[in-house]
């Protein structure tokens, strides 16, 4: 790869070289090319930036493009470019313009380098063609739709029950050895997703040579849209597609979630007394932990799960969007077709004006009923605030469809794990945590590390499990 650090002088001549080449996309917005000449001047890798998107591919290479948008914000204020002609906005007012069903905007051809995956379809998430994607979408939705969901509920319940099985054995003084999360929790995922989408377990909990789901992939893609009541169904290079479509789309993201949702709980040890108390004192049995009402008013639960998704979300940087022809305003800055615009998810997610103390973990800030009733108090205008700031599923016409089912996966497995087992970290064990030595954006010991390369990987945390003290409770 290139040399990427180039020296100052070096940037210099890179801004006179790109300012013309920038001129061709924004001709007119002056304030804005000024902007864009300081920042690269000011900091030689944006020179690079400006030049080539070896810049984002970087960043990519070291999964830390999160912590990059992050930073270039906290720097440069609400509006970054960070290639030739790729801008970010760090803004809630952003969301709504880029991303709204009405916003003058297409998929950025970003997309394109992904369609070709599992057979040379596009899927719906990553065509061109808009009322190709309406199509299947509205296929997608059906398919998972709650009642769906909820017919499907005794697949996920068996595969959740081995993981919690897998979760003790004879360790010492009651405790079992450690876990990985992030490894267990992907297992389990991978379970969950292979008997939801496609109507096939691929144990690959129980059987370590199955762990490339991929090769199974092109036999089993028949799964939840074959399913007579969706009453529409798709080709099958369609559905090979779609099948490399909700992998990737909910499988990483899902896993990322339910770890980071251990990671902070075991991190904060008020969070997880308070969620342990309410999930061991509503549920008599173990097997009344399932999807309905009752699970759905552990309302601290939700908001542990929430702000994990907030301080760690699966996708943290921008989703892209080309401008079209008459061009876009967003946030009061107007700019050209072709310009390519996002959001960066991680970044808004830690911008102190929509989330207050942003790199602490306080599901409060969820609790709208613990905040006061609405629009009475400045608490609530707060909490109104983080809802319009919070992007973890994306916002508008390709926002996620997978979060009822998400939300439903995550707190069956951590309310399931919780309700039987005291959990705690592994003495002396820092995996999944931040430290000096990680560099500037990682140094934070109660922050889950993740390698955000489009969708997020990561290891730990490392935790172990004991069977609540009978009769406890
Ligand atoms: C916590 C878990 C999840 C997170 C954080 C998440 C996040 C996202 C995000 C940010 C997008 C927008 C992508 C874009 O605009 O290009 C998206 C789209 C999508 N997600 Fe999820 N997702 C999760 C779980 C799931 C699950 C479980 C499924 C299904 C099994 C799923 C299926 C999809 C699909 C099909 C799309 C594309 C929608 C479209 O193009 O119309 N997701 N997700």
């Amino acid at each position: 790869m290139a040399p990427l650090f180039v020296p100052a002088a070096l940037s210099i001549f890179c801004v006179a070289i790109i300012v013309p080449s920038y001129q061709v996309v924004v001709a007119h917005d002056v304030s804005n090319l000024a902007k864009v000449a300081c920042l690269s001047a000011a900091i030689p890798i944006e020179a690079w930036a400006a030049l080539t998107d070896l810049y984002t591919a970087y960043h990519i290479s070291k999964g830390d493009r999160h912590i990059d948008f992050h930073q270039l914000h906290e720097k440069y204020g609400k509006i970054v470019r960070f290639g030739p002609r790729r801008i970010s906005i760090r803004s809630a007012e952003a969301l709504k313009d880029i991303y709204s069903t009405s916003a003058n905007v297409k998929r950025s051809d970003v997309y394109a380098s992904s369609a070709h995956f599992f057979g040379g379809t596009p899927s719906s998430n990553t065509t061109p063609d808009m009322k190709e994607h309406a199509f299947r979408r509205r296929v997608n939705v059906r398919a998972l739709s709650a009642s769906n969901i909820k017919s499907m509920e005794e697949k996920i319940l068996r595969n959740i029950r081995y993981f919690c099985d897998q979760l003790v054995d004879e360790g010492k003084d009651g405790w079992s050895s450690p876990r990985d999360m992030s490894k267990y929790v992907g297992h389990l995922v991978s379970d969950m997703m292979g008997d939801i989408t496609f109507s096939k377990n691929w144990e690959v909990q129980q059987k370590p040579d199955n762990r490339d789901l991929l090769v199974s992939l092109p036999e089993a893609v028949a799964g939840i849209h074959l399913r007579p009541e969706t009453g529409d169904g798709f080709s099958t290079e369609q559905l090979v597609s779609e099948a490399g479509l909700l992998i990737a789309a909910g499988s990483d993201t899902t896993i990322t979630a339910t770890t980071a949702t251990f990671f902070y709980l075991t991190h904060y040890p008020d969070s997880l007394r308070r969620v342990q108390d309410d999930i061991r004192s509503r549920f008599a049995d173990l097997e009344d932990i399932c999807i309905g009402p009752e699970l759905a008013s552990c309302r601290y639960l939700a908001a542990c799960i929430e702000e994990s998704l907030r301080m760690s979300p699966p996708v943290g940087s921008t989703i892209m969007r080309e401008v079209l022809p008459g061009g876009l305003e967003v946030d009061g800055e107007w700019f050209p077709p072709k310009t390519d615009l996002g959001v960066p998810h991680y970044a808004l997610h830690h911008d102190e004006r929509y989330f207050p103390d942003a790199f602490t973990f306080k599901p409060e800030r969820w609790l709208t009923e613990e905040l006061g009733p609405a629009k009475s108090d400045g608490k609530t205008e707060t909490s109104l605030r983080t809802n319009a700031a919070f992007s973890a599923f994306g916002v508008g016409r390709t926002s996620c469809i997978g979060r009822y089912l998400a939300y439903q996966e995550i707190s069956l497995v951590v309310a399931r794990t919780l309700w039987l087992y005291d959990v705690r970290i592994e003495p002396g064990s820092t995996i999944g945590e931040g430290q000096k030595s990680m560099g500037s954006g990682r140094q934070r010991k109660n922050q889950f590390q993740t390698l955000d390369r489009f969708v997020s990987t990561h290891q730990g945390p490392s935790l172990q499990f004991r069977r609540k003290l009978s009769g406890y409770y």
